[in-house]
């Protein structure tokens, strides 16, 4: 297992701390084997307070008896210096700017927010399928004036991104290139922050339509299975093209994110569905490889049964850190389809901003 020395904790800062995605940082984080939450930061509203005064806590377990009191700062650099990865769980109005100057003076950024996901020089790592691409951080830090010495931002995928490429991910590497893949979500109400979606629209309802989020799903997904031109461009999976089509729902269910599945392999003839499950099984990404204390056993879990996964039994399997897969079958359409189970908050949050930062931490990227 990736180790840091056992008198060498690592301090870190959480911005956003007191949302949906900072309070699953602060839980996740409680038991960590060498991260420390050491500083926390949220808006003018809950500046200056206890942190147990300024958060509205919705987690199963109680504050962290470490944090309760813990002073919450304004997001600015000079309050999280002592701190070599800073998380961000920040609501993306605010998040471009306020990571930025965290990046600026030098500090270690993990986001979750979309506002550098599109940036030609940032990574957007979902850890249990890209970790090689935060090869790209000298060459971000290098274009800084002065050039950066700790600093870079790195950030994670929008939450149904992540749940569908780490199955693509396991498929691709074990049968070559996917040609087309059609998938729809059906997505939890978490997904959009606390109190999120009324629930005079989510009661009793589907909603057909999320904000931005297809079109996040199409754009993300090309530049996470893709490679790394010599430049040090991303090629967005140029070299054998591959369409995406989205179609996300919200739907009345707490946490968790479903996701069905149809592709097209670009091999000819395509694997079959016992082939498919193999192969999913079989995928062991780097994080896993590096033994990255917050990686699941299981980056895919593939379940027998037709009437799994679910949202309610299967969120919190492997501490949400793994996606699921049930319901494995040939498609009349395309090649293959399934059935897939991310816990949004968890891998499509805040545990994948803790393994990446782990994975940097074994690849000497972040410096302690
Ligand atoms: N929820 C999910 O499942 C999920 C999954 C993947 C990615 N994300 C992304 O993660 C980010 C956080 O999402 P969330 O669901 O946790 O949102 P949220 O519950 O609305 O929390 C937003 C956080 O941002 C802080 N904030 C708001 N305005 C600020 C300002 N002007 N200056 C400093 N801090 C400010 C809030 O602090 P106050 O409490 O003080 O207002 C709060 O801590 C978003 O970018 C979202 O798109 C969310």
């Amino acid at each position: 297992m990736l180790r840091v020395p056992a008198d060498r904790k690592v301090n870190v800062g959480i911005l956003g701390a007191t949302g949906t995605v900072g309070q699953r940082f602060i839980a996740l984080l409680a038991d960590h084997p060498f991260f420390v939450v050491h500083a926390l930061g949220a808006s003018e509203r809950s500046a200056g307070k206890p942190y147990r005064k300024a958060v509205n806590w919705k987690q199963t377990d109680p504050i962290p008896t470490a944090i309760r009191d813990l002073l919450v700062h304004p997001c600015s650099p000079q309050f999280f210096l002592d701190c070599a990865v800073v998380f961000s769980g920040l609501d993306a109005d605010v998040a471009g700017d306020i990571e930025g100057a965290f990046r600026a003076a030098d500090l270690a950024v993990f986001s979750n927010a979309k506002s550098y996901r599109r940036d030609p020089h940032v990574p957007l790592i979902v850890p249990l399928v890209n970790t090689s691409h935060l090869s790209v951080i000298p060459q971000q830090r290098s274009l800084h004036s002065p050039p950066l010495e700790k600093g870079f931002i790195v950030t994670n995928a929008n939450c149904s991104t992540t749940g569908a490429v780490v199955p693509l991910a396991a498929l691709e590497r074990a049968f070559g290139p996917i040609e087309s893949c059609m998938i729809t979500t059906l997505q939890a109400i978490s997904g959009a922050g606390y109190p999120g979606v009324p629930s005079l629209d989510i009661f009793d309802n589907v909603v057909p339509h999320i904000s931005g989020e297809e079109e996040k799903m199409e754009w993300e997904t090309l530049k996470i299975l893709g490679g790394i031109a010599p430049d040090g461009a991303f090629d967005m999976h140029a070299a054998a093209p591959l369409r995406v089509s989205a179609a996300c729902t919200r739907v009345p269910v707490l946490e968790g994110h479903t996701e069905t599945v149809a592709l097209r392999f670009a091999r000819r003839p395509p694997p079959g569905p016992q082939q498919v499950r193999d192969a999913l099984r079989a995928y062991v990404p780097e994080a896993c490889e590096l033994g990255c204390p917050s990686a699941p056993e299981h980056a895919v879990y593939v379940h027998e049964e037709d009437d799994r996964p679910q949202p309610r039994l299967d969120r919190n399997f492997q501490r949400g850190a793994g996606v699921s897969v049930g319901r494995v079958r040939e498609c009349g359409v395309l090649d293959i389809k399934f059935v897939v189970l991310v816990n949004n908050v968890n891998i499509g949050a805040a545990t994948s901003s803790i393994i990446n930062a782990e994975v940097a931490i074994a690849k000497g990227i972040v410096q302690l």
